[in-house]
């Protein structure tokens, strides 16, 4: 079973590289959409069943490329990986065979550097290639290097590769982060929870993702808790246990179909939504005038009023959670133009993710970048469909919600970026009233 291909995909990578979105916008959305799973917990869920030898159950994943990418790279070093039924995975991590994550696992998703704890935990030695940047700016992996020799790790760097050791056992200690770090701290949680002793790991990210893996490793039998709201504090088992785990909402999708409905001036609810989630994000809907409301678990969302009253700009700034998610940024963005006034984006996160508004004003938007970390956007700009090109994820699906505003047709290439993210999106769009196809590139 370790090698059955994932029953339900339609397309093979090759083939997604070659996909472009083609779309006609100046539709206004409405009705309903459920949100996914979130990719940014699943992917660490996935790696933290390599902590036991029994099997883990997750349902509610992402049926995302991502999260395929991981499968295959778990398979690959000797994890079974079943795909039960959509949106189910299933793994059983028994004695891995080869503790190696190569270049090309790194390249695809720098995500698989969440190997390293557990690996390291589990088996006392991994080699991982070394992810290096991307899209969005250098993105070096030093703080979970450091995190590990905290614990009585022993790394050599060679040739773009991490050679880990953990001479006996990893010991529990004191881990301290100069900035936070949302898959640091899980690395280094992902590690503690197998090491020999007491660890406490802050300042801790208080992403929701994090919770998420902590209740998992807390079902496994771990003895990990936040203590206080940026510590986090371990007590390192011998052995953890098999659990079943259904994954937290995705935020950032939520994120992103609430301000769909904002730039389209439309009507829509969300179910399965993690209103808990999005504190900051929605404090900048209400300054913008999109009416969010939350129930038990659904949101919704009405901009119809915006044909009458125009949205107003703000000013925003990234932080690390509990402040305004650096991935809500790009959407927000896109709304930041179609709002009356000059608004300030101010990305304290990472360098190099506001490169992407040159795409924006090719529709139209009238965007300053001043430098990495600052923008100016000046609106309300009518936007017109362009021939646009996705660099990553979230600038991806940016630019489909910029072309479901725009008057006229764009093309945006580089579909790939936001498969690897989001689970059907271009479907789940087409169900909300928008004209939205994938193409093969060139048709
Ligand atoms: N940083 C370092 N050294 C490190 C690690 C991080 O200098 O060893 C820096 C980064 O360069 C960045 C800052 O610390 O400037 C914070 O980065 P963080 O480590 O928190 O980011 P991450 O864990 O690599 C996760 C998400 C990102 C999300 C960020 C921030 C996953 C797989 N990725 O990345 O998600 O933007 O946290 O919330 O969980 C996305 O989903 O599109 C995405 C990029």
């Amino acid at each position: 079973m370790a090698d059955a291909r994932p029953f339900h995909w339609e397309f093979e990578p090759d083939q997604v590289d070659r996909e472009v979105f083609r779309i006609e916008g100046g539709r206004r959305l409405e009705g309903t959409v459920r949100i996914s799973g979130a990719k940014n917990a699943a992917l660490k869920l996935m790696a933290a069943a390599t902590l036991t030898g029994e099997r883990c159950r997750f349902t509610n994943v992402p049926e995302i490329e991502d999260v395929r990418v991981l499968a295959e790279v778990l398979r690959d070093i000797g994890v079974t990986v079943d795909h039960p039924a959509p949106n189910t995975y299933e793994l059983a991590c028994g004695d891995a065979e080869w503790l190696f994550v190569p270049l090309e696992a790194a390249a695809k998703m720098r995500a698989s550097f969440i190997l390293l704890g557990p690996l390291l935990a589990r088996f006392g030695r991994v080699i991982i290639s070394n992810p290096g940047g991307d899209r969005i700016g250098r993105r070096p992996v030093n703080l979970h290097v450091d995190a590990m020799r905290a614990l009585g790790a022993e790394i050599d760097y060679r040739n773009g590769y991490y050679f880990a050791k953990a001479p006996g056992r990893l010991r529990g200690g004191h881990v301290v982060f100069p900035q936070i770090t949302v898959m640091g701290t899980e690395n280094a949680m992902l590690a503690a929870v197998l090491a020999d002793g007491h660890t406490v790991i802050e300042p801790a990210a208080q992403e929701p993702e994090v919770d998420d893996l902590i209740e998992f490793l807390q079902q496994m039998g771990a003895e990990v808790e936040r203590t206080s709201p940026t510590r986090i504090e371990i007590e390192g088992r011998r052995r953890l246990r098999g659990a079943d785990h259904r994954v937290v909402p995705d935020r950032i999708e939520a994120g992103t179909f609430i301000v769909a409905a904002g730039v389209t001036h439309g009507r829509v609810t969300l179910q399965d939504a993690p209103c808990d989630h999005l504190g900051a994000f929605l404090g900048v809907m209400a300054d913008v005038g999109v009416s969010v409301h939350c129930g038990r678990d659904t949101i919704e969302v009405d901009a119809t009023e915006a044909d009458l009253r125009p949205l107003r700009g703000c000013d925003i700034e990234t932080d690390p959670y509990p402040g305004l998610a650096t991935d809500l940024q790009p959407p927000i963005c896109v709304l930041l133009s179609q709002t009356e006034g000059i608004s300030h984006v101010h990305e304290t996160v990472f360098e190099d993710r506001l490169e992407w508004l040159g795409e924006l004003r090719r529709m139209g938007a009238r965007v300053e970048i001043s430098d990495s970390h600052h923008a100016t956007i000046e609106g309300p700009s009518p936007l017109h469909g362009a021939e646009v090109e996705i660099g990553d994820l979230r600038a991806g699906a940016s630019l489909i919600l910029a072309a479901l505003a725009a008057n006229g047709t764009t093309t945006i290439r580089g579909a790939h970026h936001v498969h690897r993210g989001y689970e059907k999106i271009d479907r789940k769009f087409l169900e909300l009233g928008a004209r939205i196809e994938r193409l093969a590139e060139g048709t």
